[in-house]
């Protein structure tokens, strides 16, 4: 099917920000890629299978975490609310929470992806009739017009579960915990999956999987660079790193070079040295003191908390403090 001329000029846009963006990053001197670069059609294959690997106790955890509490967070967000999800919830996750709501006013799946939104709208409508599901093509880092329901809501929670705020540093968490609570406003809550510190050890092999499904999810972001920048990597030249900064309490992904190397992209050329390294991601881990703390700097406090038997993860609820 051919794209309409509005798709084909986003999408160019797209590439062009993705151009410009690694020809940024890599000219650092301590080289970068922006993670969401990750999330091609192959990234975002790979990250689901990513999810179900036994060392990532995260998914696991956090689906332990909804299926036992989900009923109790429902009657912590209370009822008439519109919920706002971050990435398009076709998740089991979304499910037992809308399950666990009494009488829900609208669901808002938020994704960058058009294709994903439509497939969760598609996929919820049926089984949730009773709800109207509002999708908003839109990235929650900008800003976004929130749609009005036919029915009006006594409030507004923003869910945003996978522990993806880990993924932005401690400055853009705070700058988007704010931007929730502006969007919420007073009598609105969030409801948050935040992955924790814990052993060392138990960190990296989520991060490292002996499958190496997670090296393939790293190595892609070189594929694609390939693929749609005109470059020249060479995949068996790089291998993927993940390794734990415990005074900075974050995981630090991205590859290493194998040895001196030049690469093209189009007509740019960057030379790589032995053992330099490309940061790809972040996966920051939070005590959840450190987290509510970050929460309360941005006008949001901390009402309620769950964690799965072995707290190796958080599900938070935050309500919008309107003495900030
Ligand atoms: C999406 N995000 C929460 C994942 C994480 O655990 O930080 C991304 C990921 N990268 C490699 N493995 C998983």
């Amino acid at each position: 099917m051919e794209s309409s001329p509005a798709v084909q000029q986003r999408a160019n846009g797209t590439r062009d920000a993705f151009r410009q963006d690694v020809l940024n990053g890599l000219a650092y001197s301590a080289k970068r890629v922006p993670s969401k670069y990750l999330y091609d059609k192959r990234g975002s294959e790979l990250f689901d299978r990513i999810c179900q690997l036994d060392e990532y106790y995260l998914t696991r955890c956090e689906l332990e975490i909804m299926e036992r509490f989900a009923p109790e967070m429902g009657q912590q967000i209370g009822p008439g609310v519109m919920l706002v999800e971050y990435g398009s919830g076709s998740s089991v996750k979304t499910r037992y929470l809308l399950d666990g709501l009494p009488d829900p006013v609208a669901y808002v799946p938020l994704d960058i992806s058009d294709e994903h939104l439509h497939q969760t709208a598609r996929e919820l409508a049926p089984d949730y009739q009773a709800i109207e599901v509002l999708p908003v093509c839109a990235d929650f880092m900008q800003d976004f017009k929130l749609p009005t329901p036919e029915r009006k809501p006594t409030h507004t929670a923003v869910y945003f579960p996978g522990s993806t705020i880990g993924n932005l540093n401690p400055t853009r968490s705070a700058r988007l915990l704010g931007r929730i609570c502006q969007l919420c406003g007073s009598g609105g809550g969030l409801l948050i999956g935040v992955d924790l510190k814990k052993d060392v050890r138990r960190i990296e092999a989520a991060y490292n999987d002996r499958e190496g499904v997670t090296a393939q999810f790293t190595l892609n972001l070189l594929r694609r660079i390939n693929r749609e920048l005109d470059a020249d990597f060479d995949l068996e030249a790089f291998s993927h790193r993940a390794k734990y900064n415990e005074p900075r309490g974050r995981v630090e992904i991205g590859l290493v070079s194998h040895r001196d190397q030049t690469v093209h992209i189009g007509d740019e050329t960057f030379a790589f040295a032995e053992g330099e390294f490309i940061h790809t991601e972040y996966s920051h881990k939070y005590t959840i003191d450190e987290f509510a703390g970050l929460a309360a700097g941005a006008g949001l406090a901390l009402h309620r908390q769950w964690t799965d038997k072995g707290e190796n993860l958080a599900v938070l609820h935050f309500a919008v403090n309107d003495a900030h």
